[in-house]
């Protein structure tokens, strides 16, 4: 019986299901060994004692093989890396980043936190006050027709640019400050270049003899840590009712790299943001003295920021949430 099982137990290969029938057929309880054990009983006395002591000495020696069989198989299987090999790079859930449109407005405001701006927010549902009055465009001014509005009610519209923060920070604070404030921003208008939302980030740094130089020095820095300090750009002469002088700075196409395409409209450069010196008048209006402050202010687009900073042509790609689109950032 010894020699049997030995086999037997060799020969399961290592399978656990046989080695286990194998353990219930000769060490289990109703199992062969024990039934010779029972056995014992009906021996003359003179036999039993030797008969005894050679079954206690097979039953652990079966019991030594199938311990030892079972130890190998499991060395086996995870020496075959069949279960737990921790090398094989796992399934992981898929995880989200944040947008492209966030990541550079994040960077946008890195930067001019270097340059000393404190970032600061307002609402983006706004008294005509604040969008238009206060920033010296009067309810019949044409004006009024740069920016296609939409209306809530007579008083009340989604803000057509991040400039009516300037005025709330103003009545709030005295000078000197220099602060930046992005957020959302509406108008009814779409092209490649045009979203009917779309993100701003306005800048204000106010004191006593703040200067169009420094206005210039200060986008020039943004501009160059933006994009590289080889991308080319312009102040262009401009008008806005709340600045004056006024500026749009245009920086290179960085698409066609100023040879002319369809995103600058084959002009070779591409309007990123608009500018000036803070009018006395809007200093007037939130109670400041223009003789003795001066400041400046800006308002830039934030997707014309990220379609030239990550190559992108066309604008409403950003609004459409194609995953495939933005798995790219
Ligand atoms: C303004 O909105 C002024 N408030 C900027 C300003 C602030 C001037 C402070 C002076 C002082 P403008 O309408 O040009 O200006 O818009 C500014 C920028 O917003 C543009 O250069 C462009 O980059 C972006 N922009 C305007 N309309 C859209 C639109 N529909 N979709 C995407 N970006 C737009
Ligand atoms: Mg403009």
């Amino acid at each position: 019986m010894l020699e049997t099982a030995s086999r037997l137990i060799s020969g399961a290969g290592g399978d656990m299901k046989t080695l286990d029938q194998l353990r219930v057929r000769y060490l289990g309880r109703k199992g062969e060994l024990a039934a010779l054990f029972k056995g014992l009983a009906s021996l003359p006395e003179e036999e039993r004692r030797g008969a005894g002591k050679a079954l206690n000495e097979a039953k652990d020696e079966l019991e030594r093989l199938w311990s030892a069989a079972v130890e190998s198989a499991r060395e086996k299987v995870q020496g075959r890396g069949e279960i737990f090999d921790v090398t094989i790079p796992g399934r992981r859930p898929l995880r989200g980043h944040l947008h492209p449109i966030t990541q550079t407005a994040m960077e946008i405001g890195r930067i001019f936190g270097g340059l000393g701006f404190e970032t600061v927010e307002g609402p983006e549902i706004e008294l005509d006050y604040y969008n238009f009055e206060a920033l010296n465009i009067p309810r019949d001014h044409p004006a009024r027709d740069m920016q296609d509005t939409f209306y809530i009610t007579d008083d009340v519209v989604l803000r057509t640019h991040t400039s009516p923060i300037q005025v709330r920070v103003m009545e709030k604070r005295r000078p000197p400050f220099r602060i930046i404030a992005p957020g959302r921003t509406y108008r009814c208008d779409s092209d490649v270049t045009h979203t009917p939302m779309f993100h701003q980030v306005e800048g204000l740094m106010v004191g006593e003899s703040i200067s169009f130089g420094d206005l210039k020095g200060i986008l020039t820095v943004f501009v160059h840590q933006m994009f590289g300090p080889h991308v080319g750009l312009r102040f262009r002469p401009s008008f806005f009712p709340f600045t004056e002088p006024s500026a749009e700075v245009d920086i290179q196409c960085v698409m066609c790299r100023g040879a002319g395409c369809r995103v600058c409209s084959q002009t070779g450069w591409l309007e990123i943001l608009g500018s000036g010196m803070v009018d006395p008048e809007v200093f007037r209006m939130v109670g400041y003295d223009p003789e003795t402050v001066t400041g400046f202010a800006f308002g830039m687009g934030i997707e014309r920021i990220a379609m030239l900073r990550y190559g992108i042509d066309d604008l409403r790609l950003f609004f459409e949430n194609d995953l495939r689109f933005l798995r790219q950032f």
